[in-house]
């Protein structure tokens, strides 16, 4: 049976399938703890990302390498950017791309050295499963008709945009570059990335806990604490029992 790893950023987002993984077993590697287990009904690796580009990528290939996963399963928040993402919206990302890589003039901004592309793709089969659990997993939770499910490109970045200036003049400079994100957050395409060079089937589907403005840094701790664990929790069952 294909091993699912699951990456959360954050501790509470992981905490409440840590609850209820069946038959857990710890390893601590690469000063991280991997959670081996059974989760509804699928054989599943918990891992945390951490935060930022670099912990991401070194999580995921520990996950790949040491633990030998089949697939990639990342859930967390996201700030939102995209014109009409709100908070308590979700997420499901079709791509990644890193919004703070610029190696111009040696090569067009945003683009990956050596790869010849600036954006990763999510698996597309995966990524479709996910976006029915997703459905699934809201509508489980009778949420305010005003929560919207959006599709699209994510942007990662070292940064916490915690600023309406900073977070316009992005999508401005991501625009310019032909790339419309809906969401920001920090570790997704590195993620993307590692599973890209290993050929592993990846998908992720952020929780949008702020508008990366001036508010971001309030609205953030209380979202990812109260809210976003929850979302994560029913999107996940629904996403194990459609594998
Ligand atoms: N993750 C959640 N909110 C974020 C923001 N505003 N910037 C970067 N990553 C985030």
């Amino acid at each position: 049976m294909t091993i699912t790893a699951i990456l959360s950023a954050l501790a509470e987002e992981q905490q409440g399938l840590l609850d209820l993984l069946q038959q857990p077993q710890k390893t601590s590697h690469a000063g991280r703890d991997f959670w081996q287990g059974r989760l509804h009904g699928q054989s599943v690796v918990l891992a945390l990302s951490r935060i930022g580009k670099v912990a991401a990528a070194t999580t995921s290939s520990a996950l790949i390498e040491r633990f030998k996963v089949g697939r990639i399963l990342f859930t967390g928040v996201a700030g939102g950017l995209g014109e009409g993402v709100q908070v308590g919206d979700v997420v499901v990302a079709t791509e990644f791309m890193q919004h703070d890589l610029d190696v111009s003039p040696l090569f067009p901004r945003y683009e990956v050295p050596f790869y010849g592309q600036s954006r990763f793709a999510c698996d597309p089969a995966l990524t479709a499963l996910l976006l029915q659990a997703s459905r699934a997993g809201l509508e489980s939770l009778a949420l305010p008709a005003a929560t919207l499910l959006h599709r699209g490109l994510i942007a990662s970045g070292d940064r916490f945009i915690s600023g309406a200036r900073e977070s316009r003049a992005l999508r401005l400079a991501l625009q310019g570059g032909g790339h419309e994100a809906l969401a920001v957050e920090m570790e997704g395409a590195a993620v993307a990335q590692v599973c890209f060079d290993y050929g592993v089937p990846f998908a992720a589907v952020r929780t949008v806990s702020d508008r990366a403005d001036d508010a971001a840094h309030v609205d953030f701790p209380v979202f990812v604490k109260d809210v976003a664990s929850l979302y994560a929790q029913a999107i996940i069952r629904e996403f194990l029992k459609l594998l």
